[in-house]
């Protein structure tokens, strides 16, 4: 066992790594997110790209983010370091590591109040605010919600405080369990979910937008958008796979199939949300598709408020969002702690409640510019708009070109055979070729097209 190992811990088996890889990956980004976005972009042509993004370009990133980790066994600063020296590469590839932490905080600073929401409409469902609300009443209430910053920053440090006690506990033992509750749990609720969708909303009309295809919708933002929400979803592109995958054990397994698995749960989380959420936007004419990002607080209040026992499924329902949320959180602070701990430059709990404070104050940015901020826009972005943008759609896409690279190019073929598991020939080849080519080229052209277009 090496040090790292000692000092970051290992999972239990493969099967904890899946579940905590699945935890990070599955998060607002399906529930709250992908629906907003869709709305947004038009629907259809916007799902079919995103899923395009997910398969050539989202798992084959995610294997070789896996791969790193595990090769490298550290933080994903030293790894690529270690990695770089192994394979005779520039010592600039950390700055991959680097790069990575910076989106961490920026990411988590606006996820903790987004989730912070969730924390807030679990009590008001809790208190029956919502029974018999009408679209209106419900879009009206997320509004006075934006404008109490009081509860927003309340919520806001609620959640962070609970990442960072999880974090704090180190990660084998505060997550690898509280995520094979809420998981299954998250799914059959969200089953329950889409049946009354099914029974009550419009189904056919949410069906409809969700999968029918319109290439006249799409714009050359929206496909960035779409991209840049392929590599959110599945945590890629900042270290945080990367860091799980330094946990893994030292069995034999093969890594493109463990991650075929994540990415399949990520995805099929990702489409029910949407199934849920847009049948009940279209049974209620004052709720918008392209709402933004209050879709999810404005439309499901209305599905609770208006079905049998929705109270305690309104809860429970706002309960496992903000479930999803932290074991999604606890992935994005993860990478920074352990190199922080690595390096020997501050103890686990040291080291998560600095970081922790850091986010948590740029998170307060966020808190505002749904208020006192709400008119100071940069490009016509608000300070969330901006961080939002520029981390899912910049950072980690540039983040994940550059594991690309370097993958492809730059390491050492033989750890990186080593490395994957048992692997048929083809399929190695076909994953190589990818990285190499496939996944450089087209992120070059989406964000030049999205530049210029
Ligand atoms: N994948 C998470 C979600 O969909 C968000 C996330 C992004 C987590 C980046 C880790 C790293 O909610």
């Amino acid at each position: 066992m090496n040090v790292q190992q000692k000092v970051n811990g290992v999972w239990g088996s493969r099967w904890v790594f899946i579940l905590a890889a699945t935890g990070s990956a599955v998060g607002l980004g399906n529930i709250w997110k992908f629906p907003y976005i869709t709305g947004e972009n038009g629907g259809g042509a916007f799902v079919l790209v995103y899923l395009a993004c997910i398969a050539l370009i989202g798992v084959p990133i995610m294997i070789a983010e896996v791969m790193l980790g595990r090769r490298g066994r550290m933080s994903p600063i030293n790894s690529m370091l270690l990695l770089a020296r192994e394979s005779n590469a520039s010592q600039w590839w950390a700055s991959v590591g680097w790069f990575g932490t910076l989106a961490g905080i920026f990411i988590l600073s606006f996820y903790s109040v987004i989730a912070g929401w969730a924390l807030q409409y679990m009590s008001l469902s809790a208190g029956g605010e919502f029974n018999q609300i009408t679209g209106e009443a419900s879009g009206a209430a997320f509004s006075g919600l934006l404008a109490d910053v009081g509860s927003l920053v309340t919520w806001h440090t609620v959640f962070m405080v609970l990442t960072l006690l999880i974090v704090m506990a180190g990660v084998v033992k505060g997550l690898g369990k509280a995520i094979s509750v809420i998981m299954p749990l998250l799914l059959i609720l969200l089953l329950v979910m889409l049946g009354y969708s099914i029974t009550e909303g419009n189904f056919a009309a949410g069906w409809d937008f969700l999968f029918a295809f319109d290439a006249s919708k799409l714009e050359w933002n929206s496909v960035l958008v779409a991209l840049g929400h392929a590599f959110f979803t599945l945590s890629l592109g900042m270290g945080a796979i990367m860091a799980y995958g330094s946990y893994m054990p030292e069995e034999k397994v093969s890594i493109g199939n463990t991650v075929i698995i994540i990415a399949v749960l990520d995805t099929l989380i990702a489409l029910i949300a949407g199934l849920v959420i847009f049948p009940i936007v279209f049974a209620n004419p004052a709720i918008e598709p392209g709402a933004g990002p209050g879709l999810l607080f404005v439309s499901l209040p209305v599905a609770f408020g208006n079905m049998a026992g929705g109270q305690l499924f309104g809860f429970m329902f706002f309960a496992l969002v903000a479930l999803a949320a932290l074991s999604s959180a606890i992935s994005i602070i993860e990478p920074t702690v352990a190199w922080l701990v690595e390096s020997r430059m501050a103890s686990r709990i040291k080291a998560t409640l600095g970081l922790g404070f850091a986010i948590w104050f740029v998170g307060l940015g966020t808190v505002f510019s749904f208020n006192h901020w709400a008119d100071y826009t940069l490009f016509g972005k608000t300070f969330f708009d901006s961080l939002d943008y520029l981390t899912a759609n910049v950072m980690l896409p540039l983040g994940g070109l550059l594991i690309a690279i370097f993958v492809g190019w730059f390491m050492n073929a033989g750890a990186i055979v080593e490395e994957l598991g048992p692997i048929d020939q083809g399929g190695y080849k076909y994953w190589l070729r990818i990285l190499r080519y496939v996944s450089p080229v087209l992120l070059a052209i989406v964000f030049v097209m999205s530049l210029v277009g």
